[in-house]
């Protein structure tokens, strides 16, 4: 594994630890490395209106906008549970404003890393921006 890699996945459970998921009791951490290797934690926040919580992804993703970056080199999401924690269908579309579809997905548990999937695997056919053009 890259040292890339493992700073990510660190970083990424760090910033685990601090979900707010009181509703769902599922805490997420994600980080992003953005193409100029500056890396971007972020979790889940969830709210008592429910629609309005946030996924790690999104959190990730506000903070390297706001941090001055724009193109995703590659994602670490880090869940729980038996099964893969893959982004959500909003999230892989927030992905996609960002990436590419080689853009690497790195799924972890606690104990780190299970698979990587490449975003357009996961979200195949994506409308970009491209698609707006005549
Ligand atoms: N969640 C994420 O933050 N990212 C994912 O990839 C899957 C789901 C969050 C949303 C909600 O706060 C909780 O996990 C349960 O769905």
């Amino acid at each position: 594994m890259s040292a890339d890699l493992k700073d990510m996945i660190d970083s990424a459970a760090a910033a685990r630890q601090h979900a707010h998921a009181p509703y769902s009791g599922f805490k997420v951490g994600a980080c992003i490395r953005a193409e100029s290797g500056r890396l971007y934690a972020g979790c889940n926040v969830e709210n008592a209106a429910y629609p309005q919580g946030q996924c790690a992804e999104a959190t990730a993703i506000g903070a390297m906008v706001a941090g001055g970056d724009d193109r995703i080199a590659e994602i670490v999401v880090m869940g729980e549970g038996q099964r893969l924690c893959t982004p959500c269908g909003g999230c892989r579309q927030r992905l996609s404003e960002f990436a590419g579809a080689e853009t690497p997905v790195h799924i972890c548990g606690p104990e780190g890393l299970r698979q990587t999937i490449a975003l357009g695997e996961l979200l195949p056919y994506a409308f970009i921006a491209d698609n707006l053009e005549d």
